[in-house]
């Protein structure tokens, strides 16, 4: 595996591949990679000839109350887990190298960036979807690999892939999860002990849903009332959202007849964690 800072190492060694017919898979990622990343950059293996990991803390997804100062950062584990998980090219820009300082171009996908993360996070999906359409131009892969726990970036890149038809495949993969059912993050990091038990509580109030789902429960604001009571009854917890939506377009439901995301966004502490499924 070789590791690239620049855009055009990064389309220097695209170029010779495409030469010889290969196919790409890529793995866009902000670093301080986890197990998480490593089943996207394994099943990116399978599925393709290379596979291209970008790893980038993307200033422009941040608001200005956000962790960016902070995120957690180290190259040689990142390098580690690229290795062990199949990739043949790494790519670590510097900011300067992704972003002209008088750049005025940014690619925004309007309605369904407006509810759940994108509404208490205003300009991160801006923010996303222009680095990702960067990346897509910079190493014009065959196929890219997004996890299902940032199901809304999920749905919102799919939508973005489909309006602005970049030929490439959008592939969704399932949230790996802690042995006691915490989504793995690298914010997980920012969590001290008392928090991470607590953390749990995210995981067990989606398997309180899904039992009434599977119990035939199909109210959405039952469904909701269930989940805020089990975070409530964890004292380090505060709710940001809890949603049942659309999975395609996001939208609402109040009545479960289709297939639904079911959504949360809960503080542990200081952490804002996210966790989700999918019920069809
Ligand atoms: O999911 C992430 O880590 C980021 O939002 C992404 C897709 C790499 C864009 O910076």
């Amino acid at each position: 595996m070789k590791t690239v800072y620049t855009i055009k190492e990064v389309r220097e060694n695209i170029k010779e591949w495409k030469k010889q017919g290969l196919t790409i898979g890529l793995v866009p990622t902000m670093g301080y990679l986890h197990e998480g990343h490593k089943s996207l950059i394994e099943r990116a293996a399978k599925e393709n000839d290379r596979v291209v990991v970008s790893d980038f803390v993307n200033p422009i997804q941040f608001g200005p109350k956000e962790d960016l100062a902070v995120y957690p950062k180290d190259l040689k584990r990142d390098e580690a887990v690229c290795v062990a998980g199949g990739t043949s090219l790494l790519f670590n820009p510097e900011p300067s190298e992704m972003y002209f300082k008088d750049a005025e171009t940014y690619v925004n996908v309007d309605k369904i960036t407006e509810v759940l993360c994108g509404a208490r996070r205003p300009g991160h999906f801006r923010g996303v979807c222009t680095v990702v359409s960067k990346l897509f131009n910079i190493v014009k892969p065959d196929r890219a690999y997004f996890g299902e726990k940032d199901a809304q970036q999920l749905a919102v890149i799919k939508r973005m892939v489909r309006d602005l038809n970049f030929d490439i495949e959008i592939v969704g993969c399932p949230i790996v999860r802690e042995a006691d059912g915490l989504a793995k993050s690298s914010r997980n990091t920012y969590l001290t002990d008392e928090e991470r038990s607590a953390a749990v509580v995210l995981s067990l109030s989606l398997k309180k849903a899904r039992v009434a789902l599977e119990n035939g429960e199909r109210n959405a604001d039952k469904l909701i009332e269930i989940i805020k009571c089990e975070i409530e009854k964890e004292p380090l917890s505060k709710i940001d959202y809890v949603e049942i939506v659309d999975s395609e377009n996001l939208k609402k439901v109040s009545v479960i007849n289709k297939s639904v995301l079911i959504a949360i966004a809960v503080y542990v502490g200081k952490t804002r964690l996210i966790d989700n499924f999918t019920w069809r």
